[in-house]
């Protein structure tokens, strides 16, 4: 099995994350799948951001939660990361904040897979699961969607509302028992910290293939992770793991 790699908000080392421009060079790139972060606005709109205020990624002041989709398309995703080298003005400052709906519309031209997380851990945004659920199945993309929280309730209420949801639990630690959770809980896999990984790779024994892994950006790591077989790596810079995967995988065809 070759190890999937996933551009994490996009390509978020490069790009302005969670931008359907970061979005469409990790694409570009050729990942397999993209990661990203969904919040629920005033008005009920299910975005793509990463952090519940605005205030770090868009030239906006203010929290999601407060906001109307209307305001938030009114604000800059791309002007705050003028000091990225591939910055360009003309373009940059034009991203927005993207729906859910918009980087379905995306994905859904390119057959990848599309981790949905739900970032439900300091917000409740009740009803979150069944808008963002709702959207999926507009697309029918359903079979293509991981949808991961650290909150486990969220994945959880996703599981209760399609039983046949494809859900992962994220965790920064790697549980004594991988597999007692997965089989209990019904989940696919276990979004697992890399560092988390490295430090205890036995753990996973035997389960690798229901493992995917986040944040990779070293090389050196990224080697050892793929030597343990995980299913998927998550990463900030998607060209340099693509390079990196074709490598591994050619010295594996060589063998
Ligand atoms: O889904 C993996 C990873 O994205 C979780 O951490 O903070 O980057 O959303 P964070
Ligand atoms: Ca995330």
């Amino acid at each position: 099995m070759q190890t999937k790699i996933y551009g994490h908000r996009g390509a978020m080392g490069e790009y302005p994350e969670n931008t359907m421009l970061a979005f469409k060079k990790a694409i570009e790139a050729g990942v397999d799948g993209l990661e990203i972060d969904v919040h629920l606005t005033r008005d009920g709109e299910v975005v793509v951001i990463h952090d519940e205020q605005v205030d770090r990624t868009t030239d906006g002041r203010g929290a999601v939660k407060d906001m109307d989709l209307r305001t938030l398309k009114g604000l800059s995703a791309g002007s705050e990361f003028e000091d990225f080298v591939n910055y360009d003005a003309d373009t940059w400052i034009g991203e927005r904040i993207p729906t859910l709906d918009e980087v379905m519309g995306l994905v859904g031209q390119h057959d990848i897979e599309l981790n949905i997380e739900l970032k439900t851990n300091v917000f409740e945004y009740e009803g979150i699961e069944q808008r963002v659920h709702d959207i999926v199945k507009n697309h029918n993309y359903s079979n293509k969607v991981i949808y991961s929280s650290f909150h486990m309730p969220s994945i959880l209420r996703m599981k209760a509302i399609d039983p046949e949801a494809r859900i992962a639990w994220l965790t920064d630690k790697v549980p004594l028992w991988p597999i007692d959770h997965m089989e209990e809980l019904a989940l696919e896999a276990l979004h697992i910290s890399y560092k988390a990984i490295l430090k205890n790779p036995g753990r996973i024994a035997g389960v690798e293939d229901r493992i995917r892994v986040w944040t990779v950006n070293e090389t050196g790591d990224a080697a050892r992770l793929l030597s343990h077989g995980v299913e998927t790596l998550m990463t900030n810079y998607p060209e340099r793991m693509m390079a990196l995967s074709r490598t591994q995988q050619k010295k594996i065809e060589h063998i």
